[in-house]
């Protein structure tokens, strides 16, 4: 139907940050209002799909309608993915941190004059890489984002090749852009064909848009 394209699929989403933690009361995460992501999932909903929506801390609140799955850590998240899927298609709009605190410490590390916490990092999954890279159940299309500040379109095409995904949506982040924290985004979808810079729109207006291009894409990949 015209009005739901996306009814009877399942689409996965993730949005938000992740948290690691140092101890119980610190940690590592990257800055994510998990605004875009959110958009992306009520974008999904009037397209008439079923979303799983796995969050890390964001202060954006969920779709409504969406099945939601609440996680703090990449580990959890990627825990989190493998579960929801078989997927039609999966968009993954969460910021994860890169590293996580090898040991995170049961009790608050305490403060002490002269004496500095040393923190020994380990990388986390890149769920994006897994999820796009499965030899089987892989969802049929695979976007990832890229937040950048120099070079976007240049870095989004390399990282689209190395991460295995169909698109890249790829943001310019840069701080005098506004669009971290902000309602609108700025984006190039990278794409098998290149590269279509969108122009500078309210961020519900670039989920609707990205909605229906993967409804689309989703349609013209069946024949139907
Ligand atoms: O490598 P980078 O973090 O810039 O890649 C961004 C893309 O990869 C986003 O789509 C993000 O959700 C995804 N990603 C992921 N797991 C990670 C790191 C990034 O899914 N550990």
């Amino acid at each position: 139907p015209v009005d739901a394209p996306l009814a009877g699929r399942h689409v996965l989403v993730t949005s938000g940050p992740t948290h690691e933690p140092i101890d119980p009361v610190r940690y590592i995460a990257n800055r994510s209002s998990g605004a875009q992501g959110a958009a992306i999932g009520a974008a999904l909903l009037r397209l008439g799909a079923r979303v799983t929506f796995v969050t890390g801390p964001a202060s954006a609140a969920p779709p409504e309608g969406a099945t939601v799955v609440a996680v703090e850590t990449a580990a959890e998240m990627l825990a989190a993915v493998e579960a929801a899927l078989p997927a039609d298609a999966a968009i993954f709009a969460a910021a994860v941190a890169d590293w996580r605190v090898e040991t995170a410490q049961a009790r608050k590390i305490k403060k002490q004059a002269g004496a500095l916490p040393g923190l020994s990092l380990a990388e986390n999954p890149d769920i994006l890489a897994r999820v796009a890279g499965m030899a089987v159940g892989r969802p049929g299309l695979v976007v990832g984002f890229a937040a950048e500040t120099d070079d976007v379109i240049a870095h989004a095409t390399a990282k689209r090749a190395r991460k295995g995904c169909d698109w890249i949506v790829a943001n310019d982040v840069s701080p005098e852009t506004g669009i971290m924290g902000g309602t609108e985004n700025a984006v190039t979808l990278i794409t098998e064909d290149g590269a279509e810079t969108w122009p500078r729109m309210a961020k519900r207006a670039v989920a609707e848009r990205l909605a229906d291009r993967l409804a689309a894409a989703l349609a013209a990949k069946d024949g139907t």
